[in-house]
């Protein structure tokens, strides 16, 4: 029998770390909160220092807690938050832009006539979100010198010294080709990247080295982007099923299989895994504000935090004719209109804090129904499973307006922390070749099932008033351009 396994969440607001049992469970758990900066301009940035601190911090005080040593680790990180770093002495010479970082519009500008060519050989779209813009604007200020590379490659680096990255968080880059999984020389030139040393793009369950960070030496037997982490923790591995997390941004990522399938609908087509040489992938797409709409919302004093949600919107029965696109950040898939700004409508003298807590909830929960949608349409067939996590599913209304708009059942994971345990069940399979991936994979238990409450016709007139919302949102875009 084998022991259990300390699982590392890389974040972009904290680290959190557990000891993993494969029979006991959780043992031990720690966290690091880091704090990013967010910049005039759209720019986010953080000090790769104190993300590699949370990490070490996190993790030695699972392994404290948990009180048992453990046979391997694994570490899941952002996905898209990049940074330039010196190969021989592991420095960062720049601080991390963070996935949430804008500067590289004007980059993506300049790539417009390349973009559909992009978009074919690696499934995404030219955006900031993605990693090569970020990598090109650094390369463009800091000519010649280290490696640029998204922060988990440097992270394994300062914990083993090997320069690898796993599939799927290469494959969040722009740089990827999605068919061969090998860099695009292509796409690396078309950012101004060709000739850049780049990380050895490894399986997720791949043994890369070993660290003494925690302590004793451990072997590093798993990596995988978050994301693409919790998709596996919530054992959405059936083609056709789906998970949506409402942490700072909400991420719906719906299984697609064994053969890479491009999105029609505006959707990033992207690997969720490569474990022991084969590769699974998913259609992706992301709402950037959820949490971090609700802290604005709490911001502005309407609500004390995310704990009032149910409370205060519950006191009304309705948003009162409010309408709220929370794209504070932007829209992403499948609009991909990073420019836009959030937008709240149908403000009257009797608007109050419940109506706009309900119209917060509904624009959240209608813009992950429009990724729903545009899942199913490149599917070819209703989702068949909504898999749930995160912190905002402890909000019933949330949880109630997202089964009533998609029509279908939402089921909220029992799992706090889906993306570690999904990174405890890759360095599982990394330790122990020849576990079959249901093996490592915790058995799934729904905390809560919420079933739609509200008619088709309801569903479908809430969701047309959101439509129109953004669709007024484009166009004054493009009357002020
Ligand atoms: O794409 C970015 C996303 O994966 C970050 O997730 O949990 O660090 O906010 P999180």
């Amino acid at each position: 029998m084998t022991g259990p396994v300390l699982a590392v969440d890389q974040g972009t607001s904290g680290t959190k770390a557990l000891v993993v049992h494969p029979e006991r469970g959780v043992l031990g758990t720690g966290f690091a909160p880091v704090h990013p900066r967010a910049l005039p301009g759209g720019r986010v940035e953080v000090d790769p220092g104190e993300l590699y601190d949370s990490v070490v911090a996190a993790g030695r005080a699972a392994l404290a807690e948990a009180g048992e040593p453990v046979v391997a680790v694994g570490l899941a990180n952002q996905g898209e938050t990049v940074l330039a770093w010196d190969p021989a002495t592991g420095a960062p010479l720049t601080d991390a832009l963070v996935w949430q970082d804008r500067r590289a519009a004007s980059i993506c500008a300049e790539l417009d006539a390349q973009a559909r060519e992009l978009t074919r050989i690696t499934g995404l779209p030219v955006d900031p979100y993605f990693a090569a813009p970020k990598m090109a604007w650094i390369r463009r200020h800091l000519t010649g010198a280290g490696v640029v590379t998204t922060s988990d490659a440097w992270l394994v680096h300062r914990l083993t010294g090997a320069f690898v990255t796993d599939a799927a968080t290469a494959g969040r880059t722009g740089l990827l080709d999605l068919d061969t999984l090998a860099w695009s020389e292509t796409a690396l030139d078309a950012y101004g990247l060709g000739g850049e040393r780049m990380p050895r793009v490894v399986d997720a369950d791949t043994p890369v080295g070993t660290t003494t960070a925690f302590g004793p030496p451990l072997p590093l037997t798993g990596l995988l982007v978050d994301q693409q982490a919790a998709l596996l923790a919530q054992d959405v591995t059936a083609p056709g099923s789906a998970k949506c997390t409402y942490g700072t941004g909400a991420f719906l990522l719906a299984q697609t299989g064994s053969a890479p399938r491009r999105s029609d609908t505006g959707l990033v087509a992207c690997v969720a895994w490569r474990l022991a040489g084969r590769t699974a992938y998913c259609l992706d797409g992301q709402v950037y504000t959820a949490a971090s709409a609700v802290r604005w919302l709490t911001g502005l004093g309407v609500i004390a935090g995310p704990e009032e949600l149910d409370p205060v919107g519950g006191a009304v029965p309705d948003a009162g004719g409010v309408t709220f696109v929370p794209a504070l950040a932007g829209l992403a898939a499948p609009w991909w209109r990073g420019d836009v700004r959030g937008a709240v409508t149908g403000l009257g003298l009797d608007t109050g804090p419940g109506h706009l807590v309900r119209a917060l909830c509904e624009g959240i929960a209608a813009q992950v129904t429009e990724l729903a949608g545009a899942a199913a349409a490149d599917l070819g067939a209703p989702l068949t499973t909504l898999r749930v996590d995160g912190g905002l599913t402890r909000s019933t209304l949330l949880m109630q307006t997202q089964a009533d708009l998609l029509q279908r059942p939402v089921e909220v994971s029992a799992l706090p922390d889906a993306t570690a345990l999904g990174v405890a069940a890759v360095a599982r399979l990394g330790h122990e070749p020849g576990l079959a991936v249901h093996e490592a994979v915790p058995d799934w238990k729904p905390s809560a099932a919420y079933e739609p409450q509200v008619s088709a016709d309801e569903a479908a007139e809430r969701l047309g008033r959101f439509r129109t919302a953004v669709a007024r949102l484009l166009a004054d875009r493009e009357g002020s351009g």
